[in-house]
């Protein structure tokens, strides 16, 4: 299950711990300062009680998760419900942390992509849920949207500052999980995009299910969501290995990607070579496929769900490259 990526101050949980422990002098010392005492064991507390909450420990303990798990099962028209749950987070983000400075050289801005989003969108508040370097949020944002921008990887954020610093225009880039968006549970966007294969990054189904009705929750009335991800059907039918390889000679930097199947997850593994240095590094991907999208949208309450082949709007078909999801709140 989901750890939230929050690390909590050792002295926050001592306190929280001693006010519990002893709860005259907790009862006392909240008299005493009665307005900053409050507020800081309630603080404590809230964060303690919200990291234990979400702990795997703690989840797979209880009755509540077992019962949420099982009814997800009996629903869910997919079978990797769990099996994919053991991926290190070290590794995803080590993964990202690498790829973050040459990301823009391997995978420049596709111009389509904006394009067709813009002729889509609702007017209104745009949030970009991983957003990497910031491609798609900054292009928008120059296109005179008001944009925020969220990535797990601290690395891709401060890309997105600084080149939204360089070319003079406002966005909002913050550090956020899909995996938290409760924390940002008091916005609302009128369109969400999650592009370049990202939400395949979480966990298990169960992870995915919870960041789309999150998303839905963010949505104002009449919002739209747009998803795009590698196409899956194919590459779990086909067996595909490998993805095309990048090289861009003037730069100096290449990038040979392939895919291992493992039970039912792939390990996406990556060579970059810049210059003479070699870098190896993989990451867990969750293989999801049009029609399990497509349910998984509709159970957490999406309605007018459009899937498309390729940014230029073509309908999408097995040998689709890419899954791209349009749907709407209401
Ligand atoms: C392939 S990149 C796509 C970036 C961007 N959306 C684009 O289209 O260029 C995937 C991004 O997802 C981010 N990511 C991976 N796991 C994530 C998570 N659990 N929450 C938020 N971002 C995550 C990575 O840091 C990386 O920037």
């Amino acid at each position: 299950m989901n750890v939230p990526r929050i690390k909590i101050p050792q002295h926050w949980k001592t306190t929280t711990v001693l006010y519990w422990k002893n709860f005259k002098t907790w009862w006392l010392h909240l008299w005493k300062n009665f307005k900053t005492g409050w507020f800081h064991f309630w603080k404590n507390w809230h964060y303690v009680k919200y990291y234990y909450y979400n702990s795997s420990r703690h989840l797979k303990k209880t009755r509540k998760y077992h019962r949420k798990l099982r009814a997800l099962k009996k629903t869910a028209t997919c079978d990797i419900l769990t099996t994919y749950s053991n991926k290190n987070e070290a590794d995803q983000m080590e993964f990202y942390k690498q790829l973050s400075k040459y990301y823009d050289i391997l995978f420049p801005l596709n111009i389509q992509s904006v394009t067709f989003i813009k002729e889509r969108l609702t007017e209104g508040e745009i949030l970009d849920l991983a957003a990497g370097t910031g491609n798609h949020a900054l292009a928008l944002a120059k296109l005179g949207f008001s944009v925020t921008a969220t990535d797990l990887d601290e690395n891709m954020i401060k890309a997105i500052e600084e080149k939204a610093t360089k070319d003079d225009v406002c966005i909002s880039a913050v550090p956020l999980a899909m995996e938290q968006l409760e924390e940002i549970r008091d916005k609302q966007f009128s369109t969400i995009i999650c592009l370049g294969n990202s939400l395949v990054h979480l966990n298990n189904i169960n992870a995915v299910t919870k960041a789309l009705s999150d998303i839905h929750n963010l949505l104002c009335h009449d919002g739209k969501l747009f998803i795009q991800i590698v196409n899956y059907d194919r590459v779990l039918k086909e067996g595909i290995t490998e993805l095309p390889y990048i090289n861009r000679e003037k730069e100096q930097v290449s990038f040979r990607r392939s895919y291992l199947h493992k039970d039912q997850g792939i390990i996406f593994k990556g060579v970059l070579s810049v210059g003479e240095e070699i870098l190896e590094n993989e990451v867990s991907l969750l293989p999801i496929t049009s029609q399990q999208l497509v349910d998984l949208l509709a159970s957490v309450g999406f309605k007018n769900i459009n899937l498309f082949g390729s940014f230029k709007g073509e309908p999408f078909e097995l040998n689709s490259p890419a899954i791209i999801v349009e749907a709407s709140n209401e």
